[in-house]
């Protein structure tokens, strides 16, 4: 892999050595991936940020790192951690939200930004063919695929490290050959609501591996149901973007894959292992909540109030809550709890006896029965909410 001068400096451990460790994670993953060079980035975003997905062993390289003085050189955003200020650090033990709080100490002593979203692209406008280096998968796909922008699924370490050096090994999707479609899929029956557009993401993603496809019959689309379609996508394959009825490609040279309703029936139902009408908890965010997304759950909400003994919770960054005050004051009044800054899977919902979990998301349907050892019920928001509601 070639160097210049000064990336080779850092290399040799001139910068200290937490630079030197940054520089070489990327180095090792750009010869992994024959990069011949790094390349500069626009921004960077880690996961793995909750305590309970990151577990005791990092936390002293978090801090060893961070107590080395290195700094952040773009801009630098964290995915979900494991509590919010205002709800869950209450019910939760003190010993879990003072490593988590730790945790975050030592993100921001680098500079990292106290996003905890897994939605970075609402923050702010990203660049069509902006480089990024990106960990949360979702986000990932949201990227390449409905912004225009270019990035790899990072790892948390390698996100970390190119959030310090400002730059990524250049490989994979930052590399236009390695854009190219490979599977033309015909979707041959409409999808209703964000959470068939998650299960078409859970097929497809088990059968597509990593080729990019193009996805025909997409017509009429939110960036809303494009954010549920590639989260789940993600979650069963390792495709990190796709196209949607892409006129340039050559289709007749792309391998075809058809999809009727009966492939979205059943991936629904295999997401769905309770059948019971009352939930321990009725979760709608995953991915984060948009500012549409709140304000079509105030509107569905009117007046009405949750019904007693449950829990129902809307998950989104303190960010869009801010800008969504008007629907989130609504939301509250309600009895929903509106959480920031965490979701239902990288919490301790197990620590609060959540047993079972209805939801819009066929992402947490698909990992909430190992990360959360919990029942999942997926169905989309207008039935969860009618759950929540219903008298
Ligand atoms: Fe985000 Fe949590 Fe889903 S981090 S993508 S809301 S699993």
């Amino acid at each position: 892999m070639h160097l210049t001068k000064e990336e080779e400096r850092i290399y040799d451990g001139e910068f200290g050595w937490a630079n030197q460790i940054c520089m070489k994670i990327l180095v090792r993953l750009g010869e992994l991936f024959n990069a011949t060079k790094l390349i500069p980035i626009s921004s960077a975003h880690v996961s793995g940020v909750s305590y309970k997905t990151l577990g005791d062993a990092p936390i002293d390289f978090l801090e060893a790192i961070a107590n080395a003085g290195v700094k952040t050189s773009v801009k630098a955003t964290l995915n979900p951690h494991g509590i919010d200020k205002e709800y869950l650090c209450k019910k939760l033990s003190s010993d879990i939200c003072k490593k988590q709080w730790q945790i975050l100490e030592y993100f921001n002593k680098m500079g990292f930004k106290n996003s905890l979203t897994c939605t970075p692209y609402y923050l702010e406008k990203l660049g069509r063919g902006a480089h990024l280096a990106w960990a949360e998968s979702s986000a990932v796909v949201y990227a390449n695929s409905v912004i225009g922008a270019w990035t790899n699924r990072e790892g948390g370490p390698s996100a970390l490290a190119a959030a310090i050096i400002g730059k990524t090994p250049d490989y994979g999707v930052h590399k236009t050959e390695n854009r190219q479609p490979k599977v033309l899929v015909n979707v041959e029956t409409s999808l209703r609501n964000e959470t068939e557009f998650g299960a078409l993401g859970i097929f497809l993603g088990k059968i597509l591996e990593d080729k990019i496809p193009v996805i025909q019959g997409l017509q009429g689309a939110s960036q809303d149901h494009l954010k549920q379609l590639g989260a789940s996508l993600a979650s069963t394959g390792m495709v990190n973007m796709f196209y949607r009825n892409n006129r340039k490609v050559k289709v007749n040279e792309l391998e075809k894959i058809s999809v009727e309703k009966k492939d979205i029936r059943r991936a629904m139902e295999e997401l769905t292992t309770t059948a019971t009408q009352k939930p321990d908890l009725i979760f709608i965010g995953c991915p984060h909540c948009s500012l549409r997304e709140i304000r079509q759950i105030a509107d569905c909400i009117g007046t009405r109030k949750v019904k007693a003994e449950t829990e129902l919770w809307i998950c989104t960054s303190h960010f869009t809550k801010e800008k969504a005050w008007k629907y989130t004051e609504k939301i509250e009044q309600s009895g929903a709890h509106i959480i920031t800054d965490t979701c239902a899977v990288v919490t301790w919902t197990d620590k609060l006896g959540i047993k079972t979990i209805m939801t819009n998301s066929a992402k947490t349907a698909h990992y909430a029965p190992t990360l959360n050892k919990a029942e999942t019920t997926l169905t989309p928001l207008k039935d969860c909410l009618e759950t929540a509601f219903k008298g």
